[in-house]
């Protein structure tokens, strides 16, 4: 008999018929993100789950007594309770690698965005407001040949460093849990303690995933080490962030500028005071969303997830589950 497995969202044609090949399949189809309650009422029959964001803590597990694994569509896995998936021997997957160099494009557009104001000038044009001898009210800053500081020197780490370094020429330091001595060589990057990082980069980027040693990794005290001009980009984690110290560092003029693709709480709420900031560039969560990028995390999810259900090794079990 085929193993069940739930796919808690849509996913391209050609994934779906994949998993079918070797699973028998039930899906969300209604509008939006499954209820919880709903999802814990389709996991008490499923060997394997596919997902990109379910929390998968002791609640959820304990509403899933056939359970094997869980794949994530996502890089990051901090919805999955590390301890008690290896209490109950749960198999965690996600889809590192396919996804590093959206990522960093995402992370170049956030900066390019935010040094040359290209939301806020652009509904400037759209609004009338585009007159002959604007002059220095639209100046921003350069990106080329800037410092760049990297909190987070993984794989999409290296590929924005990879773009500054050779793209815009910029120098970049790096601040990471260990060195990393062979992409310092490779791309000329150097190694920099977090403050002395914030104190003198141009743009810092979060790249680091949540952990508990990263949760509120920069708050009021890193913002007062980092300059006026500097501008901070967050395409990590919304809780890397003590998002209050952003808003308050902002205002006070501490920093410059951020561009965020991630917050504390996910949609944003409508009254945050971000959303009123013209110096904030905020995006969706899109680190990852292009086309193309999307379906090869959905495929690689997709392995992840048969083959953990045909006895086989799949290709991406998160480092803690092995
Ligand atoms: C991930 O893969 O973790 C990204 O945040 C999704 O865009």
């Amino acid at each position: 008999m085929k193993p069940t497995v739930f796919l808690d969202r849509e996913v391209p044609l050609e994934v779906e018929k994949f998993i079918a090949e070797h699973c028998t399949i039930d899906k969300w189809d209604g509008e939006g993100q499954i209820p919880r309650q709903q999802l814990l009422e389709k996991v008490a029959h499923a060997n394997g789950l596919l997902t990109a964001g379910a929390s998968i803590d002791a609640e959820f597990l304990g509403h899933a007594p056939h359970l094997k694994v869980v794949s994530s569509i996502s890089v990051g896995y901090n919805h999955f309770d590390l301890i008690a998936m290896k209490e109950r021997g749960i198999i965690g997957t996600n889809t590192p690698h396919v996804l590093n160099d959206t990522v960093a494009d995402l992370a170049f557009a956030l900066i390019l965005g935010t040094a040359r104001r290209v939301a806020e000038l652009d509904r400037y044009v759209k609004e009338g407001h585009w007159k002959k001898g604007d002059g220095k009210t639209l100046f921003g800053t350069d990106v080329h040949h800037a410092k760049l500081g990297i909190i987070g020197m993984g794989r999409i780490g290296e590929a924005v460093a990879r773009r500054a370094r050779f793209g815009f020429e910029m120098e970049v330091a790096y601040y990471n849990r260990s060195r990393k001595l062979h992409t310092e060589e490779l791309l000329g990057v150097h190694y920099s303690e977090l403050n002395e990082l914030l104190a003198e980069s141009d743009f810092v980027v979060m790249l680091a995933p949540l952990t508990p040693e990263t949760n509120q990794l920069i708050g009021k005290e890193q913002f007062s080490l980092m300059k006026p001009s500097s501008i901070f980009i967050n395409v990590s984690r919304g809780q890397t962030v003590d998002e209050n110290a952003l808003v308050e560092a902002l205002q006070a003029g501490t920093i410059a500028a951020a561009g965020l693709d991630v917050f504390e709480k996910e949609p944003i709420p409508p009254d945050h005071p971000f959303l009123q900031m013209q110096n904030v560039l905020t995006l969706p969560h899109i680190g990852s969303a292009t086309t193309q990028t999307r379906n090869d995390m959905a495929m690689l999810a997709a392995k992840n997830l048969v083959y953990a259900l045909t006895g086989q090794t799949p290709p991406s079990i998160v480092d803690e589950l092995r």
